[in-house]
């Protein structure tokens, strides 16, 4: 069992919730995740990554969506309620280092899980660029973190409502193109985001860094649900990730392997969303 200490609502659909878990927050490093199960009546279990964690009181920040009914039941809690069931932490650490320079790519609710390797990239003294990409300024989260860890932020909006008009890839190419280039870029996002940002980097021959969020049914490498290809290799995401040379992953398999249940999805978020009183 743990327990929600903390709720807020940070847009119409994104939620940050502090929850008890001490030794996940010892134990947990940038790019890690965790497999959460709200109840097990209800048992479906969804990963998370670790926006960020305090080892002295025990806790993990974790910022999500509601996208569907899982994502639904879990705003729904709290503070007080528990989550019955934290595993974690899971996957594979960021592989920080010194690169020099590197840009930093989030897209929509992608930005939370940027947010714990934007800190350890520049704690391992590179010069740290971010871009943070919404649908509008209602969705944009994470700024004010962002801007006191990184060198650079920049804000970009698909209806011009904040920041700059467009998308992610038009900075990402504007400093591609500069010289000197970054050293590595990494981007969190929705595939098709992340999708383009590879095309862009290649195109100027920077290494790109992607975290990928397939679906994942038990997380430890069991199931294969989070299978992608990365060059002529399969990999289980849960495992060998969730972080991958974006050069080299198949994102158009990716996505159509995420669409699977989809059908099955919209009807189970229909009915929670009326349960829980919201509009359909
Ligand atoms: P559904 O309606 O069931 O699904 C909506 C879409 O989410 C689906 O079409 C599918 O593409 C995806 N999805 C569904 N079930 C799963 C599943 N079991 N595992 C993964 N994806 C699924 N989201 C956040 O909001 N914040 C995060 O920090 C975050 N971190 C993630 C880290 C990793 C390593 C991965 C793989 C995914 C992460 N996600 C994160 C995505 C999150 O897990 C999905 O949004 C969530 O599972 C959707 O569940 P649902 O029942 O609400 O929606
Ligand atoms: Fe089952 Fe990765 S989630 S193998
Ligand atoms: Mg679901």
């Amino acid at each position: 069992m743990n327990r929600i200490i903390e709720k807020k609502q940070l847009s119409a659909e994104v939620f940050e919730m502090v929850v008890e878990a001490p030794r996940i927050a010892i134990a947990r490093r940038a790019g890690q995740f965790v497999m959460i199960q709200i109840d097990t009546e209800w048992g479906e279990r969804i990963p998370l990554t670790i926006a960020d964690a305090d080892a002295e009181r025990g806790t993990l920040t974790l910022v999500f969506q509601t996208v569907g009914a899982t994502t639904h039941r879990l705003a729904a809690k709290t503070p007080g309620a528990c989550i019955e069931n934290i595993l974690g932490p899971l996957g594979n650490p960021t592989h920080i280092q010194n690169f020099g320079s590197v840009i930093c790519v989030g897209g929509g609710i992608g930005v939370a899980p940027l947010f714990p390797i934007v800190q350890a990239m520049k704690d391992a003294g590179n010069h740290v660029s971010v871009i943070i990409g919404a649908r509008n300024k209602d969705l944009v989260i994470f700024e004010d973190r962002m801007r006191r860890f990184a060198d650079e932020v920049i804000v970009i909006t698909d209806d011009g409502s904040y920041g700059k008009k467009g998308v992610v890839t038009i900075p990402l190419k504007e400093h591609c193109a500069a010289t000197p280039k970054p050293n590595l870029a990494v981007a969190i996002g929705p595939p098709i985001m992340m999708k383009f940002c590879e095309k862009t980097t290649a195109e100027f021959d920077v290494p790109i860094m992607v975290s990928l969020n397939t679906i994942m049914i038990d997380g430890t490498g069991m199931c294969g649900g989070c299978r992608v290809t990365v060059g002529d290799e399969t990999k289980f995401v849960c495992v060998d990730g969730p972080e991958f040379d974006g050069h080299h992953v198949d994102f158009d398999n990716m996505m159509l392997r995420m669409r699977s249940y989809r059908e099955r999805e919209t009807a189970d978020r229909h009915k929670c969303r009326l349960e829980l009183g919201l509009e359909v």
